[in-house]
């Protein structure tokens, strides 16, 4: 049996769930993890019956400070390599900043911050060994734009904050066959909106700014094997992320509010 893995953390839904069916499809062996353990073992099993390859998964919540040495010893316990390591999960606040109590931010930045920092740098020395290696980070169109005031105060900053760990990751490791790929989608239908107490906000976006979740992870597969550094899905989405590099933020504050309310109230 090949022993060589592709882990996907948060994928019991979503463009998660959708990456590591992508990865099965192309004959990858599966780790699995998020917090759901039913979830995970009937897409365990379902991935297994599809494609035949080998799948396992490992239940874990990584807002907690030990879930990447549980999920990395779960691996080293098995002999699975993971050649391919997704930083998938992650969710939303919907509360004004000074309405959370400070562990909301703390557990929400470990979520999708310090965990994709924890991983990464867990799996990382075994890439080397082997000098190969492909990470995606799984961050958001939101990276790119003035941090919102309705959707959460740390989503955008802590999405901008990935990115610049990934083009990190580029410069230290691309030479030793090691590259990270900054995936950043733009309203994308997933459980995203329910899970994060948005969907009231996500049922008023039109829907040709929306894509679906399959369509977004057969890219960020793609664009991660071709070692692409940053890949938005869409046209549109494309479009959004370069007026946002080269505009003012209060005029793109401006645009976004007639596009899409509720970002900037
Ligand atoms: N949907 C969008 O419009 C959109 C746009 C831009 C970027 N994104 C990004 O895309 C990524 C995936 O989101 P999605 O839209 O696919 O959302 P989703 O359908 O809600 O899926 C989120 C996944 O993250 C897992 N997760 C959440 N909290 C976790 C925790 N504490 N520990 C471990 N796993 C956790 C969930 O699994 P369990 O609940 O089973 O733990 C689930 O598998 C996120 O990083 C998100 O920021 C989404």
């Amino acid at each position: 049996m090949n022993k060589n893995y592709a882990l996907v953390t948060g994928s019991t839904a979503g463009i998660g769930l959708d990456i590591a069916k992508e990865l099965a499809e192309k004959g990858h062996n599966i780790i699995l993890t998020a917090r759901r353990e039913e979830r995970l073992k009937d897409i365990s099993t379902q991935l297994t019956e599809d494609f035949k390859i080998h799948c396992d998964y490992v239940v874990a919540d990584l807002s907690e400070i030990t879930a990447p040495e549980t999920i990395f010893q779960f691996c080293s316990d098995r002999n699975y390599s993971i050649d391919i390591l997704v930083n998938n999960a992650g969710y939303s606040i919907n509360k004004k900043f000074h309405e959370t109590a400070e562990d909301e931010e703390e557990n929400f930045l470990r979520v999708l911050g310090i965990s994709v920092i924890a991983l990464t740098k867990k799996f990382i020395p075994g890439m080397l060994d082997r000098k190969y290696g492909k990470i995606m980070i799984v961050s958001s169109l939101a990276s790119f734009a003035p941090p919102s005031s309705g959707w959460g105060a740390l989503y955008g900053p802590v999405k901008t904050f990935v990115n610049r760990f990934g083009d990190a990751i580029n410069i230290n490791y691309r030479s030793k066959g090691i590259t990270s790929t900054n995936v950043c989608p733009g309203f994308t239908v997933t459980e995203f909106h329910t899970a994060s107490g948005m969907q009231d906000a996500m049922d008023k976006v039109p829907a040709f700014m929306k894509k679906d979740s399959q369509s977004v992870a057969v890219g960020a597969v793609n664009a991660m094997m071709h070692g692409k550094s940053v890949w938005v899905p869409g046209l549109l989405n494309k479009f959004l992320a370069f007026i946002c590099n080269v505009l003012p933020a209060s005029l793109v504050i401006r645009m976004s509010s007639s596009l899409a309310g509720g970002r900037y109230e």
